[in-house]
């Protein structure tokens, strides 16, 4: 049981997210943006092929020392194989995809779908952990959900993670078949913050704003660790505005912030034009606006010319509408 003791720092990560918050966004964001400690991958493959896949090498990049890799496996031995192959491009820590809802992940057992089976996850753990104990590798994270189908599966859960020497434990107190529906559950969360430490575990789940990680942090007072997804895409500079305990007051961007958030979206999509083809930087940018969108309640007209913007000027153009 924890001592419910106050804790006054916060580390903020960026959470993973598959297709939006890919090498070229992280790079644009590190320089337009500040208040994010560790950033993650979106997840990597690991299977009997051995071979990380041309995008998946990007991904990792020149080793960042902000950035985590993740891993999607069934396998120990494919994990292990990536640790290695991690290790060797100069990561300290890899982290296992213990949480992705997908059906066309879980059916195969990898993701959230590792949860449904406590036994074959703890020998899954087992064998990469005897490893890691006589090799140098890594040290290993993990993100879960806290069950497949019931909120009972949690403390089962959490006592497992427990008893393995992870360097953080993530949790997203949804189970599997909440998808992103319902809210994350503060009592599911609690299971876990009374068996880990709070040094390791890291909250994650609809924080938009500074008021929700107040509010979170009221419940689990030793809570030292953050992670924001969605919100921070919606508002980018959400990492700041939590480390310096800010409120956004009514309009959720200042006039100073516009303009760097105009400048961060603009060489964002050169960034892409240059990577891609120019329909696909519009078609990623279009991926992005679906979540920025919520920071734009009054610009309906706007959004809908972002929407259906066909190419990279009337993308452009109609971006610029937004802040001007
Ligand atoms: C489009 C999308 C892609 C995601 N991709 C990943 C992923 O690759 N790996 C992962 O662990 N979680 C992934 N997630 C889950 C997020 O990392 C995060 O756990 C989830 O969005 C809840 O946090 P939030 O409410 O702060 O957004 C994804 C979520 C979304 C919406």
């Amino acid at each position: 049981m924890k001592d419910g003791t106050e804790n006054n720092f916060i580390s903020v990560e960026m959470a993973p997210m598959e297709g939006i918050t890919t090498a070229v966004y992280r790079s644009v964001y590190r320089k337009w943006f500040e208040g994010t400690d560790r950033m993650y991958t979106p997840f990597l493959v690991a299977n009997q092929t051995h071979k990380f896949k041309t995008r998946e090498k990007k991904e990792i990049g020149s080793c960042p020392p902000d950035l985590v890799p993740q891993i999607l496996t069934d396998r120990a031995e494919h994990f292990v194989w990536a640790l290695r192959e991690l290790q060797k491009a100069g990561f300290c820590e890899v982290n296992l995809n213990a949480g992705c809802p997908s059906a066309t992940v879980t059916t195969k057992k990898k993701g959230a779908g590792m949860l449904a089976d406590i036994n074959a996850l703890r020998s899954f753990l087992d064998e990469v952990f005897i490893i890691k104990e006589r090799e140098d590798l890594p040290e290993i994270s993990v993100k879960t959900r806290v069950g497949v189908s019931s909120y009972s599966e949690a403390k089962e859960i959490a006592d497992l993670y427990a008893a393995y020497p992870f360097s953080k434990v993530i949790v997203h107190p949804r189970i599997r078949d909440d998808l992103y529906n319902n809210t994350p559950s503060p009592d599911a969360f609690n299971i876990f913050y009374e068996r880990i430490p709070n040094e390791i575990l890291v909250f994650n789940g609809d924080l938009r704003t500074t008021e929700d990680v107040r509010k979170i942090r009221e419940i689990f007072p030793g809570l030292s660790h953050i992670m924001v997804g969605r919100g921070l895409l919606a508002d980018p500079f959400l990492p700041k505005r939590i480390l310096r305990c800010e409120d956004t007051g009514g309009d959720v961007f200042s006039v100073d912030e516009k303009k760097t958030l105009l400048g961060f979206l603009e060489e964002l999509y050169e960034e892409y034009e240059r990577e891609l083809s120019e329909g696909t930087a519009v078609l990623k940018m279009k991926d992005l606006w679906n979540f920025m969108e919520v920071s734009f309640p009054e610009q309906k007209k706007q959004l809908k010319a972002i929407r259906k913007s066909r190419s990279g000027s009337e993308y452009r153009m109609a971006v610029r509408s937004i802040f001007f």
